[in-house]
């Protein structure tokens, strides 16, 4: 493949500026898209007349900067992820870059999302990633048959456009289950089915932000809801978290339109916000006039004690909105998930996912729905608890064994735990790129899984591990494997470890 590179010798400019401008253009643009195999320094040397070095040392800064990965033996790629920063350069280089071949530039787009980084973009031996689940544990079988039947019983919905707010029978379960699991009383117009809960984060931002809105975030927080919120051009106000979850005294007092909170188990540290903290924080909601959202991606799983009631189930002025997600207890893939609204909000929530997409693909909410209905859902929970609440316990003792009296937080519920690594250990982004060329996956609070203000404490010295896609052997395996790679780190480091962060809520 040639590239379209175009070289001018008599612009002032070097050859590799020239070189690297252009490749960096042209990935951020999505003509080089992530994963593309780029052609050997070699063959683009003898494509532009130059010398290779100076390809190779365009290719090692691109390498440097997130845009490139080298494989070894195989070649060099576009990068799965881009990592912020090549994206804060691309509407600069998008703006006035010429590339060979191109007449007119594009005019720039406004929007400055980014796809979010998913974790685990390469299969690796054993991938402690907090975000899939294992295939093993989807029900497939009895899915098959609850398809077969709505489709054979009720196939003629296809050519029916579905009520855009979702199948009315999935939003009465949904709503029947939240009053039974979370303490949440509502009725099913308030349920709001969508694609996962990155659809229900959208509408909520469709409906509350516009440029400059105020949006408070845990810090470090869910990189999905953050980056989101940004898209939308509003104004990040961060809040500290700490082991009982947000810090209640530290919401901004001059308030915020919308407060983003994941209670049940802080994304990523896996905190559990206290009851009191609770209260506060919707008094505080209801003194300033912010709508609260809560996501609840992952309580289905709860291992210690009984859940706290969901902060929607607290909340009597009406300024909390739930999202639930199956992306944790049936798998990403299937985009199912829910917004709860208030019940002021119903006419606007219902109108702005029509506007989105008129509504959700039927066969999937119809068998959700009968799946649920039929009590097939909760025999399936139970199992899943069984399993990874194993899988969890298996985690901590491998830890242990290998490491000592490691610190974690998280472990009440969750499908992932934070380990807090000791003082003397290098930082968790060393760690998980060491891990990494063991073929072990494991997570810092970077820029793959959260977003962190850079001012969190928790986050260099803190690793996420997830339990939910490997089994009992492999998460053995993947630890031992793990402290082999740490093998010549400090000795007795992880009891020196007990260092000033307090983590009381954290069974050593
Ligand atoms: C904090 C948080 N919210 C929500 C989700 C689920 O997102 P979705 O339902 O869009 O798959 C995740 C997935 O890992 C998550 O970590």
């Amino acid at each position: 493949m040639a590239i379209p590179i175009e070289l001018d010798h008599g612009s002032g400019q070097s050859l590799q500026g020239q070189i690297f401008e252009q490749l960096r253009y042209l990935i951020l643009g999505g003509r080089l898209k992530p994963g593309t195999l780029i052609p050997a320094s070699r063959v683009l040397a003898e494509q532009l007349g130059i010398s290779r070095n100076t390809v190779l040392l365009v290719y090692e800064r691109l390498i440097a900067e997130g845009y490139l990965q080298a494989r070894k033996a195989i070649g060099t790629y576009v990068n799965l992820e881009l990592p912020e920063t090549c994206l804060a350069a691309t509407r600069r280089t998008a703006a006035s870059v010429p590339v060979h071949g191109e007449t007119a530039k594009p005019p720039v787009i406004p929007f400055i999302g980014r796809m979010p980084v998913k974790s685990s973009a390469q299969r690796l031996d054993f991938d402690f990633c907090p975000d899939r689940i294992g295939l093993d544990l989807f029900p497939h079988k009895i899915w098959r048959r609850f398809i077969n039947r709505i489709f054979t019983s009720t196939g003629t919905q296809f050519t029916e456009s579905c009520d855009s707010g979702g199948l009315p029978q999935l939003r009465e379960v949904i709503a029947e289950y939240l009053g039974v699991a979370r303490g949440i009383s509502v009725s099913s117009d308030q349920v709001i089915i969508t694609a996962g809960s990155q659809e229900g984060l959208n509408l909520a931002a469709r409906l509350l932000i516009k440029e400059g809105t105020r949006v408070a975030m845990e810090n470090p927080c869910y990189r999905g809801a953050a980056s989101l919120f940004e898209s939308y051009y509003a104004k990040l106000v961060q809040v500290p978290v700490d082991e009982a979850g947000l810090d209640v005294t530290q919401l901004p007092e001059d308030g915020a339109a919308l407060l983003y909170v994941t209670p049940s188990h802080q994304f990523p540290l896996g905190f559990t916000l206290s009851n009191e903290r609770r209260l506060k924080l919707l008094e505080w909601a209801r003194r300033c006039g912010t709508y609260i959202i809560e996501d609840d991606y992952d309580s289905d799983f709860r291992y210690r004690g009984s859940p706290l009631t969901a902060l929607m189930g607290l909340d009597d002025h009406g300024c909390v909105m739930y999202l639930g997600t199956f992306s944790k207890s049936m798998g990403a893939g299937l985009r199912l998930g829910y917004l709860v609204v208030p019940k002021a909000l119903i006419p606007a929530a219902r109108a702005a996912k029509a506007l989105l997409n008129n509504g959700h693909a039927w066969l999937d909410q119809a068998t959700m729905a009968e799946f649920i209905r039929s009590g097939a859902y909760g025999n399936h929970l139970r199992r899943m608890r069984s399993i990874y609440s194993k899988r969890h316990d298996c985690l901590i003792e491998a830890l242990r064994r290998h490491f000592g009296a490691v610190q974690l937080s998280g472990l009440e519920s969750g499908l992932h735990l934070a380990w807090h690594l000791p003082a003397d250990y290098p930082d968790a982004s060393e760690l998980q790129a060491l891990a990494l060329r063991h073929g072990v996956g494991i997570y810092s609070i970077g820029p793959g899984l959260a977003h962190d203000f850079g001012t969190c404490s928790f986050s260099k010295h803190t690793l996420v591990l997830g339990f939910s896609c490997l089994n009992e052997h492999q998460i053995r395996a993947g630890v031992r494997r793990m402290a082999d790679a740490f093998a010549g780190l400090p000795a007795n480091s992880v009891s020196a470890g007990a260092d000033k962060r307090s983590l009381s809520g954290s069974p050593l």
